[in-house]
């Protein structure tokens, strides 16, 4: 894994986006123009359903109001990546947010087509190495549904473990029901 800075798009200010390479990975700042690849991935009631936020069905008018706010964010205090493969392109999102001050939280997809080989692994490792090393952050939180093992098994992979809470979150894909969500921690 290594970081490198790139310069932010053109009318942005001045601060960088980072970007993060694995061997099969980049993790660059997402860019209006990926819109219709996460809408197509995006638009996956397996995909929305194993997360709080993503609406289903996602529309390109979603991919392109969820770009605009990423690109809005603010990169001291949020990082939104997303995840191209070398060969593949686009095929999902990793981002670092915080629903609750001081409290950073890990979250990811991978579209449909790319599941089971490995990347959300790949991803959210480096991401995390990144984050230790660039951003200087030590604790991570992260939570997954409980009906989600998949994700349990990447955030176990990438060396996160289980608190023992399990606090109720809602939903939007599943009609914003409160689902058990399975919280874990990061520690660099
Ligand atoms: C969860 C998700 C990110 C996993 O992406 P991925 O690239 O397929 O993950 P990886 O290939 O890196 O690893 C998946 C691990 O989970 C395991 N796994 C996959 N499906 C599983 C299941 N149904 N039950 C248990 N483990 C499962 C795999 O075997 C693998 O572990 P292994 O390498 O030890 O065998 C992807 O399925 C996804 O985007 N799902 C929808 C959105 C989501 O869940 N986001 C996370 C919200 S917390």
């Amino acid at each position: 894994m290594c970081a490198i800075e790139v310069e932010p798009p053109r009318g942005r200010s001045t601060e960088t986006r980072p970007v993060v390479a694995t061997e099969r990975l980049l993790l660059r700042a997402p860019v209006m123009a990926d819109a219709p690849a996460v809408a197509e991935l995006a638009n996956d009631p397996g995909v929305a359903r194993m997360t709080t936020s993503m609406p289903y069905p996602y529309g390109l008018a979603d991919a392109r109001d969820w770009l605009g706010k990423a690109e809005r964010a603010d990169p001291r205090d949020e990082a939104v990546f997303a995840i191209e493969h070398r060969q593949f392109g686009f095929i999902g999102m990793l981002v670092f947010d915080e629903p609750a001050a001081g409290r950073m939280e890990l979250g990811y997809w991978i579209g449909r087509p790319f599941w089971g080989r490995g990347y959300a692994t790949e991803a959210a490792s480096a991401a995390l190495g990144w984050a230790r090393a660039e951003w200087r952050r030590n604790v991570v939180w992260a939570g997954h549904f409980a009906d989600n093992r998949a994700s349990g098994q990447v955030l176990c992979k990438a060396g996160f473990l289980y608190t023992g809470d399990v606090v109720a979150r809602p939903c939007a894909a599943r009609g914003g029901e409160a689902v058990p969500t399975r919280m874990m921690v990061w520690l660099a």
